[in-house]
């Protein structure tokens, strides 16, 4: 268990072999460096298309990716949503193509969801970045709960909020103390992690509260999934996180800030500079096609009953630039009663 109190940033692993093909060693232990796990195949999407759209055009493939959703978002809603699932559909199925020969358990014998639920949940779909994100990210809430007075192991209970297929739960498999809860709105992920991870109950929720849980929580965190909601769902599961939270419990949270104004119109942007929660596809929330993006002073107006302890408005130094942890605004509150 971490005990230091700040974040040293980690020179990154160098490239190494390829691992086995069944197990990828010492990713799941707290106290343990992630493995400098290397996909045995080549990003295919992230480097030869890109370069190719960039040699061609000479804009980044980034760049064009967000026009062509900026376009996507002006089409009217019968025609996006058929042509939306439809390009999920065929992005998924290439990236299991890709990811087909990757491990299918860790190093402590946890089986890896496959990539058609870790698409689901994270950028990195490859199994080693699936695995180092969460792990990554698991010894970061532990060292901000730690930071503000709360260690992880002397908690009763703790909730992944949005767990998806366990990518930061799991990474909890040595800590002795606490009972793990997941919940999520999507009923295949939680069955994954309640067959696969022993140690974490997980439970199907409604897309508006409440929890499916009568426990207290020392601890609640929701890694990106308030980018996925409305601003008036967020605040009833604020509120019913504020109920679930035991007096002095921690709620970590992150939200797509400042950093995502790249992505907006400029109508959204002006209305983000306003102070205005900006949402894409409302009509999806629940699922990754829906995005919000919260400027700083809407958090701040959302947190009645708790006290704002921290927001890292460049995310949580030294993890991977892929990680929502890092990625996005991150927000650590009390309730004080
Ligand atoms: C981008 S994924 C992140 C999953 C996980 N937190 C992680 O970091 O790997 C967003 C998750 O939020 C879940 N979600 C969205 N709306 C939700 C809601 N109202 N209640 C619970 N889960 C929700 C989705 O089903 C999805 O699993």
């Amino acid at each position: 268990m971490p005990t230091g109190t700040r974040f040293v940033p980690r020179p990154r692993p160098a490239r190494c072999q390829a691992p086995p093909r069944t197990r990828v060693r010492g990713i799941n232990h707290l106290d343990h460096d992630p493995a400098p796990f290397r996909p045995a195949i080549r990003p295919l999407g992230s480097i030869s298309l890109g370069c190719a759209i960039r040699g061609a055009t000479g804009t980044s493939s980034r760049a064009r990716a967000w026009s062509i959703g900026q376009a996507a978002a002006r089409l009217p809603a019968p025609i996006r949503g058929p042509l939306g699932r439809l390009a999920w559909r065929a992005y998924a199925r290439f990236v299991a193509w890709r990811t087909r020969h990757e491990p299918e358990v860790d190093g402590g014998g946890l089986p890896i969801p496959p990539t058609r639920l870790r698409v689901l949940v994270v950028r990195g779909t490859y199994a080693g970045s699936f695995l180092s994100s969460g792990h990554a990210e698991a010894l970061a809430i532990a060292i901000l709960a730690h930071n503000h007075g709360s260690p992880v192991d002397e908690m009763g209970a703790i909730l992944d909020f949005g767990c998806g297929c366990g990518r930061v739960a799991r990474h909890w498999a040595n800590l002795e103390g606490p009972e793990i809860y997941g919940s999520d709105y999507d009923p295949e992920l939680t069955e994954w992690c309640d067959s696969n991870i022993p140690f974490m109950r997980a439970r199907v929720n409604g897309l508006e509260p409440p929890l499916p849980f009568d426990a207290r929580f020392d601890l609640i965190y929701a890694i990106s999934v308030f980018t996925h909601m409305t601003e008036e769902l967020q605040r009833a599961w604020i509120a019913e996180f504020t109920r679930a939270l035991t007096p002095g419990g921690l709620l970590i949270f992150t939200t797509h800030g400042r950093r995502y104004v790249g992505r907006l119109s400029r109508r959204e942007r002006l209305a983000f500079e306003r102070g205005r929660v900006v949402t894409r596809f409302a009509e999806a929330a629940g699922s990754n096609a829906c995005a919000t993006y919260n400027p700083e002073p809407s958090v701040a107006g959302m947190l009645s009953g708790l006290e704002r302890l921290e927001s890292l408005t460049e995310g949580v130094p030294g993890i991977a630039s892929f990680s929502p942890l890092r990625n996005q605004d991150v927000h650590v509150a009390r309730k004080t009663y």
